[in-house]
């Protein structure tokens, strides 16, 4: 990695990079959704929320340096909860992984959650197929596993779906409602 990472929302001029970085991983597409990345990936990640959630309580973010973009981050502030943000995806770009990228990123997520004044709870989903990979990412972040497991569809893989929170001020993971999660990509 070269040069401070920084982190701000994408625009549709980042879109091709964002292409790039999720078609650079077919691995995480195949085992959260069965299928390899599709080309309209980047805009659908964009545009895509909860049909209750306001258009400017979606934010995807980049985290950039001076190769590019080096990881993406999709939150929505107050879902499933006034008081939660949940985050839909944190992606690091395959050739950045395990380089300190996605908890620097998450540093700097913090650090922009913390203007949210109403939220004190992060959230992220963990895909039963992709635990392996994202369950020591996010314990090394602090979240632990809040909600019980639901039943997911990865294309043709069943498996599950479990919610892991953490505090979005502190160290301590905060208790949450157990409700379904929405899948963390
Ligand atoms: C999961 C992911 C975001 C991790 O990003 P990263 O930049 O490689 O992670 P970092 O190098 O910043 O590692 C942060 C911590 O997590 C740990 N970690 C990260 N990936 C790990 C792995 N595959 N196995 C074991 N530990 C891992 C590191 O050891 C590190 O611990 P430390 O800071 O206490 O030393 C990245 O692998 C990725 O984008 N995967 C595909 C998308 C995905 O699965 N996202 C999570 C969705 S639930």
């Amino acid at each position: 990695m070269t040069g401070m990472l920084r982190l701000r929302p994408l625009t549709d001029r980042d879109l091709p990079a964002l292409q790039e970085l999720l078609d650079a991983d077919p691995g995480y597409a195949l085992r959260v959704t069965g299928e390899a990345p599709e080309p309209g990936g980047a805009v659908d990640l964009v545009v895509d929320r909860p049909p209750d959630l306001p258009a400017n309580q979606k934010i995807v973010l980049g985290a950039f340096d001076d190769d590019g973009l080096a990881a993406v981050i999709d939150v929505l502030r107050g879902w499933p909860n006034r008081t939660t943000a949940h985050i839909g995806l944190l992606q690091v770009h395959p050739s950045r992984k395990r380089q300190g990228v996605g908890r620097r990123a998450h540093d700097l997520l913090l650090a922009h959650v913390a203007d949210w004044a109403e939220v004190t709870t992060l959230r992220a989903a963990i895909v039963g197929t992709n635990a392996a990979e994202a369950e020591p990412f996010w314990a090394a972040l602090g979240y632990q596993p809040t909600g019980t497991p639901r039943p997911y569809q990865a294309g043709a893989t069943t498996t599950d779906v479990t919610a892991w929170t953490r505090s979005a001020h502190g160290s301590n993971p905060t208790p949450h409602p157990d409700q379904p999660p929405r899948r963390t990509r």
